[in-house]
């Protein structure tokens, strides 16, 4: 047959595909996220995690230095405190997880990025984002207590909503302590309105006006954060995080989110999910210059791992294509549980 077009023709040799691949998919694209627990000479395995587990700062060296080796440009920091709170506080303790594993990973590697998530919902007893309007017997009507504010009882509010400007204060708290401690990003995450203009004032007025702010500017609602949810002990006690993440049927309206995120200051932009929003980040590319994070969430790695582990996939191509997929819709960067893994396979060819 006369056929005048035959993509095939340029499939026909590994050399050939490799001339014409469109994408690639390197060190330099990769983030770890990595578990802090509180306390001493810990290492808890997450069950629906294989490969992860939750480190207290001094069983943090061996996972650093296997970083360091594989020259994976980043980690991402999330705290387990012992001790939470209403209003947790316990996320701009100086002395608490993050800072301290920000100053342990500073000391050890200096050369690795060390990006703190800043979110409360790790810190805060109900498991939810940032203060929950609570009607304290000692305070009747609109209530401020603390500096920062931790007990506040808004009447236009209904009981049990998550109050976004008294929160904006605790994550601009939370951002300076991390970024006291050496922080070189932070990446707020708890999706509250203006937190990244709030995240960017504190900093400036604290004199870290080079901390670069990595935005969770889309994040959904998603069933997809389960195992997370596990691993950070953050699962709501009541309700969900509905009134604060996006719906994932909304693609609009992440495009409205991530316009505010850069219009506040934004140094760099995020997408999470990644693997279920390949379309939202095809369109935040397509309309922004910023730099572009994608997060392959814990429960997108999970599924992987469980059928891998089942033997019905192959784990090595499957990772990597999803991980590709990523890269080929706009990412820049993808923070995955994958990382480590997914060097090894590329240095292996
Ligand atoms: C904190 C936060 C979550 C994740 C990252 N930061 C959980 C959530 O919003 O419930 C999820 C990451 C993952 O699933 O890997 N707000």
């Amino acid at each position: 047959m006369n056929l005048t077009n035959r993509p095939r023709r340029l499939r026909q040799t590994p050399t050939l595909r490799r001339m014409v691949r469109e994408t690639s998919l390197g060190v330099d694209d990769m983030i770890a996220p990595l578990f802090i627990a509180e306390g001493h000479e810990l290492v808890r395995p997450i069950g629906s995690m294989p490969g992860h587990a939750q480190r207290s700062i001094d069983r943090l060296a061996d996972e650093i230095d296997e970083l360091a080796e594989l020259r994976i440009p980043a980690v991402l920091l999330f705290g387990i405190p012992a001790h939470k709170d209403a209003s947790g506080t316990g996320a701009w303790d100086p002395n608490g997880p993050v800072p301290g594993a920000i100053r342990a990973i500073k000391q050890r590697a200096p050369d690795l990025m060390v990006i703190a998530d800043v979110c409360m919902c790790e810190y805060t007893d109900h498991g939810h984002c940032g203060i929950i309007n609570t009607r304290y017997d000692d305070l009747e009507i609109a209530t401020v207590v603390g500096d920062p504010p931790t007990l506040v009882y808004d009447p236009h509010e209904p009981e049990g909503a998550l109050l976004n400007d008294p929160t904006l204060d605790l994550l601009a708290r939370a951002a300076v302590a991390y970024a006291d401690a050496g922080a070189d990003i932070v990446a707020p995450s708890a999706m509250m309105d203006g937190q990244v203009a709030a995240i960017r004032a504190g900093l400036d007025a604290a004199g870290h006006t080079n901390v670069p702010i990595m935005a969770y500017a889309a994040k959904f609602a998603s069933a997809f954060y389960g195992p997370f949810r596990e691993a950070a002990e953050s699962t709501p006690q009541f309700g969900d995080r509905r009134t604060y993440q996006m719906d994932p049927a909304n693609g609009r309206e992440a495009l409205r989110e991530v316009a505010l995120d850069a219009a506040e200051g934004a140094d760099m932009l995020m997408v999470k999910p990644a693997g279920p929003y390949l379309d939202i980040i095809s369109a935040v590319r397509a309309r922004y210059e910023l730099p572009l994070a994608a997060y392959q969430v814990s429960g997108e790695y999970a599924m992987l791992k469980a059928a891998a582990q089942n033997g019905w996939i192959d784990e090595r191509r499957a990772a990597l294509e999803s991980l590709i997929a990523i890269k080929r819709a706009g990412a820049d960067l993808i923070i995955t549980y994958y990382a480590k893994q997914a060097v090894r396979w590329i240095a292996e060819g």
